[in-house]
């Protein structure tokens, strides 16, 4: 991939175009061990190796990370009141990453931020049938019944039934604890599932996407970067 030195600096977080014009005309760049002052050079993301300040700057053109969403954190980019999943993430190097699908403010767990929106779009795409796994702890007692009525799709207040979703009771009582699959990613989904069976959910923890699990050693609100063969799994 070509770009021009000013853009290649700025996506990998070295400051603002301005900024980062003042330096190359300082002479504070190298590219392949000589100094350039036009910062419209245009780079070759493979083959050239740029300096900044004596530093080599590789260049990403994308990042992955797998965030353990804590509750109390909106899933948005920016928000001016709130704090966002991309602001618990300190040490990325874009500027453009993106949340992949949106957990409610009190949903916990699995959250992919990039800025690949190509995969999110894979990921997220109905019609691409990607799992999503999800723990809930609901109120009120679930039943074969209710596995059946989730299998068969609900009608949750929306123009189109559901798809047909998987649920699994592993326990059932006055609080009941299961694991939901979907395909799709519809606003309050599970919430609303339930309570299209007369039950609420009190607690609910997303455990995967397609081939991404949740790395339990992540408490919630850390993260990490994905591994190679995390990245490669999803693409
Ligand atoms: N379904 C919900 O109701 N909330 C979420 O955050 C995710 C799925």
């Amino acid at each position: 991939m070509k770009l021009r030195l000013d853009k290649f600096l700025a996506d990998m977080g070295y400051g603002t175009r301005s900024g980062i014009k003042k330096e190359i005309a300082k002479g504070s760049v190298a590219v392949n061990g000589t100094v350039l002052k036009r910062p419209e050079t245009k780079i070759d993301t493979e083959q050239d190796t740029v300096c900044f300040k004596g530093e080599t700057a590789a260049y990403a053109r994308y990042e992955y990370f797998m965030l353990n969403k804590p509750a109390g954190v909106v899933c948005a980019t920016s928000d001016r009141q709130e704090k966002t999943v991309v602001d618990l993430i300190q040490d990325k190097k874009r500027d453009d990453l993106f949340p992949v699908g949106r957990l409610d403010k009190d949903t916990e767990g699995l959250l992919l931020v990039t800025n690949n929106g190509e995969l999110a779009h894979q990921l997220l795409s109905p019609k691409k049938h990607v799992d999503k796994v999800y723990f809930a702890r609901v109120r009120g007692t679930v039943t074969d019944e209710d596995i059946k009525m989730f299998s068969e799709g609900l009608d949750i207040g929306d123009e189109k039934k559901t798809l047909p979703a998987k649920l699994r009771i592993i326990s059932s009582g006055e609080i009941s604890e299961t694991e939901i699959t979907i395909q799709e990613g519809r606003f309050h989904q599970i919430k609303r599932m339930f309570a299209a069976v007369g039950k609420e959910v009190i607690y609910l923890k997303r455990l995967s996407m397609g081939t991404l699990t949740l790395d339990e050693s992540l408490a919630p609100g850390e993260y990490r970067r994905l591994t190679e063969e995390e990245v490669e799994g999803l693409c």
